[in-house]
């Protein structure tokens, strides 16, 4: 038998593969157990990236070189560790074991859900799950969505829906030159994928037209106005409004209402990027913050933020559901018959990817198990902690918070007795940080200034262990 043979047989033997697995599966249950202050001090193992890419160079080759197990053991101990109750930075949430156990159903499977005889079973679990989450929002039967990678790309795609809603001819056919310019309204506290969108759509840069924040950072609603009358003065046609629920910097929630009420009185399509914080609807407590989001036309969801979901899991969702099969009306006939264009169930009339992954099984299977009510406990739980960081830091009398957090983000810097250069000192802090690897937390500039900046997203962050941040930053600004 050649090696190739010999190595075939391995690769799909199912004893192989059991054996395998149940190593890998106690590997990461360890790491899982270990992932405590006590048992690993450190979050992350802050290496140069020079080092780390000579480090893995030579690695694989033609012959095989190291097994999986072996590996993977390395893999973990040099990884960022989001599932260390200190891992408190980006908006990337701490996997629920049981939906990475989801995860490796799926990529075993492979089903791709470009269409429904591709992936049946994802594509029926995705049907529902956007119809519960349009559900949550308050939307009727009419409403629709659909799952794809990412909150960037989720933008992209009911943006393009807006711009077809928006166009007098088929846009997707004759190009955006055939129109009049248009000018979409983004708030100055959006995510930098909401211009991205503007810019792919071919509208250019120069079609964003800046709405103001207030000191929390909100949109202003009376800004409104003065952005669309100053976009239609440019020789611009405002086509949409974008809000957040809520914004990445601060994590604030726009008004809703307000800005349902202006793009209905200017005939705009609102889209409200709920990619971080749409976890809210979820909250009894917490709900209120999208209140207005019954009457916009689009928002987005992602459950690998504040839903503990593995990434990428972003749902795209439509007031009405015909409009989402306008973002992408390219013919792709060895894909769908004629006359097959509202088939619910061939996603890829609707999605920018042609194979995705199973995402949605991810997120049914997590739900099926636990419940919704465990994720809205997580949710309310996650915003009540902030709530009471933010309270720490007013009380210490040497931090301040940059304003009271709205949802699971806070943003806050430390003032030093004496110290002359705050931004400077931020900036220190934040890089000693990363580098001890004590506790993975990132940085935002606001006002003009640098702020340390947390996303309290993993469930087994305490009090406790934010109280121990903040002595370790004294520590460290203690040392010469
Ligand atoms: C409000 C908001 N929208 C969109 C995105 C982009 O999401 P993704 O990283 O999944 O592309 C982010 C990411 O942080 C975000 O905070």
């Amino acid at each position: 038998m050649s090696l190739y043979d010999d190595q075939l047989k391995k690769a799909f033997d199912p004893e192989s593969f059991r054996v395998e697995g149940h190593k890998v599966v106690d590997q990461l249950a360890d790491f899982l157990a270990s992932s405590t202050p006590g048992m690993r001090p450190r979050v992350l193992k802050y290496e140069d990236p020079e080092a780390m890419l000579k480090s893995w160079a030579g690695r694989f080759g033609p012959a095989p070189l190291t097994s999986f197990p072996d590996l993977l053991g390395e893999v973990l101990d040099r990884s960022n560790n989001l599932l260390h109750p200190r891992f408190i930075g980006h908006q990337c949430t701490t996997s629920l074991p049981l939906a990475a156990l989801g995860g490796l159903a799926g990529q075993f499977l492979n089903n791709g859900t470009a269409i429904y005889e591709m992936g049946p079973v994802n594509v029926a679990m995705e049907r529902l799950l956007a119809r519960w989450m349009t559900g949550l929002a308050g939307w009727g039967p009419d409403a629709d969505g659909v799952f794809t990678s990412g909150g960037s790309i989720g933008n992209l795609t009911a943006l393009l829906a807006a711009r077809q809603a928006a166009a007098e001819g088929n846009v997707w056919v004759r190009g955006v030159g055939s129109e009049a310019p248009a000018a979409v309204l983004v708030p100055e506290s959006c995510h930098y994928s909401v211009k991205r969108a503007v810019a792919i759509m071919g509208f250019g840069e120069e079609a964003v037209a800046p709405v103001a924040v207030d000191d929390l950072f909100h949109a202003r609603p009376d800004d409104f106005g003065r952005a669309f009358d100053e976009a239609v003065k440019r020789g611009r046609r405002p086509i949409a409004l974008v809000a957040n629920a809520c914004s990445t910097a601060t994590g604030g929630y726009d008004d809703l209402k307000a800005a349902a009420d202006f793009s209905r009185s200017r005939g705009l399509w609102l889209h409200v990027d709920g990619a971080h914080g749409a976890g809210a609807l979820l909250s009894p407590k917490y709900r209120h913050l999208l209140r207005g989001l019954d009457k916009a036309d689009s928002f987005i969801w992602d459950a690998h933020k504040n839903l503990l979901m593995p990434a990428l899991i972003t749902a795209v969702l439509f007031r009405d559901g015909g409009r989402s099969y306008e973002a992408f009306s390219e013919k792709a006939s060895y894909l769908f018959e004629k006359g097959a264009r509202e088939e619910w169930y061939n996603f890829a009339h609707r999605t920018m990817e042609c194979t995705k992954t199973m995402m949605g099984l991810r997120l049914f299977i997590s739900l099926a198990a636990y419940g919704t009510d465990f994720f809205a406990g997580y949710v309310t739980a996650m915003f009540d902690l902030a709530r009471d960081f933010a309270a720490l830091l007013r009380e210490s009398g040497d931090f301040e918070p940059a304003v009271e957090p709205e949802s699971n983000i806070v943003c806050f810097r430390y003032l030093k007795r004496g110290e002359g250069d705050l931004d400077g000192l931020q900036r220190r802090v934040r890089r000693a940080l990363l580098e001890s690897g004590r506790f993975y937390i990132v940085q935002a500039d606001l006002r003009g200034h640098v702020w340390l900046r947390t996303t309290l997203i993993n469930p087994r962050t305490t009090l406790a262990d934010l109280k121990a941040l903040l002595d370790e930053i004294r520590a460290i600004t203690m040392k010469p």
